[in-house]
């Protein structure tokens, strides 16, 4: 018989991977909450922007492989990719893993293989193992269950899902072999199996990795402005040793992964996570600091020129050369800039954006050209090799003019 596969969740996992399995010629239900996602789906169109994608999906439907739909169907294989945000006090919300799961309850049978792909914290696979097993007792020892973090990287997806590495971990060794048989019919790079609470424990610990190194960075770039040293000369010439390397410092760290999954480890770990805790604390602080600092210029450039200066803030994104605003620092920092302004005014450049709802956006050739105080938020590739009048005062938390 035919493998049937329902995925939960058709967001910017969990649609890529749908169409990668459905391009296997493998049958794919996949399901959403949000009904224009199920429709948009099923004509063979796709709801977010993700290079690659609409082929795949437009291919997957049109062979038949791939179809959506509101609630679950009986099929061989669960995948659960629904997000995992956080609530107040930056604690794991993983209601709706819960509700994904109490969905495909009453369609498990003995044999199926369920596995969670959301990123979640410690311990969630054998909750939702014994949501499970609470109310079907008759599945306790014949069903597999097993976690298997995503680790794609947003704009190219569709070739991380295949070349990527991927770690899964069953709850028990036969859930793990049994996972890793159905990545196997599409991953190509290697599979390495270990226990539901590693692989959870994993994937929060990669990006708490990047955290802690990028918090390390900001604080020197904090030292350095203190201690009158240009930061980027200081980490090039300590990265000439052979066993160090210190990335870059910026103006914090965004996004919904690097700025959100370490507080999936320090929630449940408060006491034992000091350095992963205080390496988000440094992040954010190093946010609040930037906007401090544009303040203190817009201050001193009011006493010496007696008048209020015009200010370009260069970047909103949360990295370089994207149009993504979730978690942003450099947003933070232009809203706490502009709030505590005193009517300044304000260019604000976002080169991978034409059109924002709150933000009037600005060419950055003509906010450089206008402004007296130049903040560099982001290290876009327009902003590189730009010629800057001496007679701008620029503030570069990124490192795109300072390391030319
Ligand atoms: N986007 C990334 O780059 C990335 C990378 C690695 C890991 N992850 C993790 O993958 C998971 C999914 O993230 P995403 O970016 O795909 O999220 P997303 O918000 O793009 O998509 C999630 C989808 O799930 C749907 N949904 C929510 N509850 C549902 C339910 N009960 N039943 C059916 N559908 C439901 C939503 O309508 C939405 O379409 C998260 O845990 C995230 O942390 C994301």
């Amino acid at each position: 018989m035919k493998q049937q596969v329902v995925t939960i969740g058709l967001g910017y996992i969990g649609l890529p991977t749908s169409a990668l399995i459905a391009n296997n010629s493998i049958n794919v239900y996949g399901v959403d909450i949000n009904e224009n996602v199920v429709n948009r789906i099923n004509e063979g169109k796709i709801h977010i922007v993700e290079p690659s994608l609409e082929g795949a999906v437009s291919k997957a439907v049109s062979t038949g492989f791939l179809k959506a739909g509101l609630t679950p169907i009986e099929a061989d294989v669960f995948l659960i990719v629904v997000p995992t945000p956080f609530k107040d006090k930056n604690e794991p919300d993983i209601s709706y893993v819960e509700s994904a799961t109490k969905a495909v309850i009453p369609f498990l049978k003995k044999g199926d293989l369920f596995i969670i792909e959301s990123t979640s914290p410690i311990g969630t696979t054998e909750k939702m193992a014994s949501l499970i097993f609470n109310s079907r007792p008759d599945l306790k020892n014949s069903i597999f269950i097993a976690y298997c973090p995503e680790r794609v990287l947003p704009g190219n997806v569709m070739h991380e899902l295949v070349n990527n590495d991927r770690v899964i971990g069953g709850l028990n060794h036969e859930s793990s072999l049994k996972a890793a048989s159905f990545y196997r019919q599409f991953v190509l790079a290697d599979l390495h199996v270990t226990n539901s609470r590693t692989a959870e424990m994993c994937k929060l610990v990669e990006n708490s990795s990047r955290d802690v190194q990028i918090a390390f960075a900001n604080e020197l770039s904090i030292i350095c402005e203190k201690a009158n040293i240009n930061v980027w000369e200081l980490i090039s010439l300590a990265n000439k040793h052979p066993r160090v390397n210190i990335l870059q410092p910026g103006c914090g760290v965004g996004g919904h992964c690097i700025a959100v999954d370490p507080y999936f480890i320090v929630a449940d770990y408060p006491m034992e996570s000091k350095l992963i805790g205080t390496a988000r604390e440094v992040n954010n602080y190093k946010s609040f600091w930037c906007s401090e600092q544009v303040k203190k210029s817009i201050i001193k450039f009011h006493l010496e020129f007696n008048r209020k200066p015009i200010i370009a803030i260069m970047g909103l994104a949360f990295k370089p050369d994207i149009d993504d605003l979730r978690e942003s620092p450099a947003k933070y920092i232009a809203q706490r800039v502009m709030q505590d302004s005193q009517d300044e005014y304000f260019y604000i450049v976002e080169p991978n954006i034409d059109n924002h709802p709150v933000y009037k956006l600005t060419n950055y050739n003509d906010a450089i050209d206008k402004a007296d105080i130049l903040v560099f938020l982001v290290a876009h590739k327009e902003f590189k090799n730009l010629s800057i009048s001496s007679n701008k005062i620029v503030l570069d938390f990124c490192g795109v003019v300072s390391r030319n």
